[in-house]
């Protein structure tokens, strides 16, 4: 794949303070305004904008040439670049986010210890307690998975995606969402159709389920209003989800076990009927703020002015 990672993520948001506090406690690490995963490096930057949306997206290519490409692919589609030897960056208009592709190394990742379950018929662990019950160390996420923003004109940043960058679709739900991949997990960027530009939510990988469940239940420790939703499974992409919202109304999901695409071949993507089951496999109900954020009339206000 000449697209292998999503690399990094520059986000604008009207308290930087207040929401730099939030995701060091989600357990990214911080330096000033930027934030690194355990396996992903930096990935996270943190600026100042009057609404909160995301302001970059950066890719990791290959070699120079898949960044010639992606170039000339761009330039094809009527959309204005700039370029140097291992790099080229465009904005998409409708969502207002500057797009870089880069040549950057591989992300590798040390495999997550595989813990010993029982079930009907096996007995894998005996005589001791579920390793997963005795974990103290703090939720380090392992990397950045995935970014869902608003569009209000999703067909043409879907094009822009799609035929510009070299995204690949993985399942798409009728009018409502593309799940595009710019490596082998199901999806690294979600275009959804708004009034508005906004970010929807940013997911950062944890080791497993249990994962999930102590991040979640750590962020909520005396701060009950940071739940949105979860815990859950979702049926697209099959990941386990928990949502929680930042200072700025973002919403950050910790998620665990994906779907992998590794041969594009075997993969047949799906167009999924808007339904409740394209949502989730099972959770609890799927909160309003998941379909149209608390403050859609604020940030259209906002998209007016500016
Ligand atoms: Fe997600």
């Amino acid at each position: 794949m000449a697209l292998h990672r999503l690399s990094s993520i520059t986000i604008g948001v009207p308290n930087v303070e207040d929401t730099c506090r939030y995701y060091a406690e989600f357990g990214l690490s911080r330096n000033g305004a930027i934030f690194s995963t355990h396996d992903g490096g930096e990935q996270l930057r943190i600026i100042e904008s009057s609404t909160r949306r995301l302001i970059e997206l950066c890719i990791g290519a290959d070699d120079p040439d898949d960044v010639a490409r992606v170039s000339d692919r761009l330039s094809t589609l009527g959309v204005a670049v700039e370029r140097d030897a291992t790099s080229v960056s465009a904005l998409e208009i409708h969502s207002g986010a500057r797009v870089v592709v880069k040549v950057l190394a591989p992300l590798t990742q040390e495999p997550a210890a595989i813990e010993p379950t029982n079930g009907p018929g096996y007995t894998q662990r005996r005589n001791g307690r579920a390793p997963a019950i005795l974990r103290q160390e703090p939720i380090r996420p392992r990397k950045l998975g995935h970014v869902v923003i608003g569009t209000p004109d999703a067909e043409a940043s879907q094009r822009f995606f799609l035929e510009g960058i070299g995204f690949k679709i993985s399942d798409q739900v009728r009018g409502l969402a593309s799940f595009m991949r710019c490596s082998t997990d199901h999806h690294n960027l979600l275009l959804q159709p708004a009034p508005v530009a906004f970010l929807h939510h940013t997911s950062w990988q944890v080791d497993d389920v249990d994962e999930v469940g102590r991040g979640a239940m750590t962020m909520l420790e005396g701060h009950a209003e940071r739940h949105v939703w979860g815990l859950g499974r979702h049926f697209i992409g099959s990941n386990f989800f928990w949502y929680l919202r930042d200072p700025a109304g973002n919403f950050s999901e910790y998620y665990s076990d994906m779907d992998s695409i590794t041969d594009d071949q075997l993969w047949i993507p799906g167009m999924w009927e808007p339904s409740l089951r394209a949502l989730y496999a099972w959770g609890p109900d799927v909160p309003p703020s998941m379909l149209e954020p608390d403050d859609l009339a604020d940030l259209m206000a906002a998209s007016h002015q500016g």
